[in-house]
């Protein structure tokens, strides 16, 4: 049975669907309605870190299931106070606040950057300033804060209250006024391209943030969370922001998202600030607390930044002449090509490859589950190359 036209005729058209449906997963593998096996590249957006199917988390989330599914927030579960003390010990923050997606993690990042210096400054000084091709989500505030105005043309007015400014120190310098009081960056800008950002930009933008008390949010949906071979991106630059955003990975493929921040802001929000139905439900939880286990557990990071070298080398070892660059860190490399990723995408499919687009369609994204061998990389270097060199 093709199900492919049912999206056409039932559901909006925000995607564009590969012509493939899936039906079951395990590890790095996908399979199809006809069972035909895929390698997958791309975890679902950098979310089924630990792969599909991993039996921890789903045992755990079972066992949620069978306890308590959703209470509300006027009360308390067990997975979410484990949750909330693990990940705030692990990441090196004071508290958090709960949600379901990245774009909602960003949206209590950008409240609370302002209740904060409403708090401490008076009215006025709300300005976030976000980088050319970031991306931090789809909701209203969100989107404003994404720096591509492709994605915003149709859907004027935003909320005010936002600069988007080149990734140079220069420019973030000349942006800089009395108003800001945050400056949100992804340290490993990901739907942009696969753009690591250099040392030096992030030096200076805590050296302006210190000067100004302006706040610092790292944006980790995609990069955080092991996805470096480090816990954070922003650890690869020796840095602790005072707000970080997650979701992604930490959900293991429910929905779930965070906000996390340092002493500074930990008295910020008041009763009433801001809140969420689903955000801090127990099955989501509970999966989570096993998640970050794994993540964090001994050598975990060591073995994604080694596989992280591996993919480096092996096209560093293959050039070719349709290859720009490769870039980025650990298991979340762009490479840039010549032509356009979305064709290469469709071509390494047919050979039973899953990868990710970035940038302008130019860059091929590689997105793999963290615990990926270097056998199914290997395999799925080599589909991915050929069809980069035979384009
Ligand atoms: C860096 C970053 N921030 C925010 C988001 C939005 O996350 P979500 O789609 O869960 O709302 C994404 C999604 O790709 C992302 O990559």
């Amino acid at each position: 049975m093709n199900y492919l036209h049912y999206a056409e005729k039932y559901m909006m058209d925000t995607y564009k669907y590969l012509p493939v449906v899936f039906t079951h997963a395990k590890g790095c593998k996908l399979y199809d309605i006809s069972d035909k096996e895929y390698l997958d590249f791309t975890s679902g957006i950098g979310v089924m870190a630990l792969g599909h199917g991993n039996k921890k988390w789903t045992k755990a989330v079972k066992d949620q299931l069978d306890k308590l599914v959703h209470t509300s927030n006027i009360v308390l579960n067990v997975p979410i106070l484990e949750l909330a003390k693990k990940l705030t010990k692990v990441s090196n923050m004071s508290k958090v606040f709960f949600c379901n997606s990245g774009t909602e993690a960003n949206e209590c990042a950008i409240k609370l950057a302002r209740k904060y210096s409403f708090e401490k400054y008076g009215k006025g000084r709300n300005t976030i300033i976000t980088l050319n091709r970031s991306f931090h989500g789809r909701t209203m505030a969100s989107l404003e804060a994404t720096g591509e105005e492709e994605l915003h043309k149709y859907f004027y007015p935003f909320p005010e209250g936002f600069k988007h400014v080149d990734i140079n120190p220069t420019a973030l310098e000349k942006a800089v006024d009395s108003n800001v009081c945050a400056i949100m960056i992804e340290a490993v800008q990901g739907e942009g391209g696969v753009n690591p950002l250099s040392r030096e930009f992030v030096n200076k933008v805590f050296e302006i943030a210190e000067k100004n008390d302006i706040l610092v949010i790292c944006d980790e949906v995609q990069c955080g969370l092991g996805r470096t071979g480090k816990l954070y991106g922003f650890n690869n630059y020796g840095v602790q922001p005072d707000i970080i955003s997650v979701a992604k990975a930490l959900g293991g493929g429910l929905p779930m998202g965070a906000t996390l921040c340092n002493e500074k802001l930990k008295n910020a929000f008041k009763y009433g600030d801001h809140g969420s139905t689903f955000g801090g439900n127990p099955v989501c939880a509970a999966g989570a607390v096993e998640i970050l286990n794994q993540i964090t557990d001994e050598n975990f990071l060591e073995k994604v930044s080694k596989k992280g070298i591996f993919i480096k080398n092996f096209f560093k070892n293959k050039p070719s002449k349709n290859i720009r660059e490769v870039r980025g860190i650990g298991l979340m490399v762009g490479v840039e090509i010549n032509g356009k990723a979305s064709e290469i995408q469709k071509e390494v499919l047919k050979k039973g490859l899953l990868v990710l687009t970035a940038g302008t369609d130019n860059v091929v994204r590689i997105l793999p589950p963290l615990i990926i061998t270097k056998k199914e990389l290997e395999k799925g270097l080599n589909i991915i190359y050929e069809a980069i060199d035979n384009m």
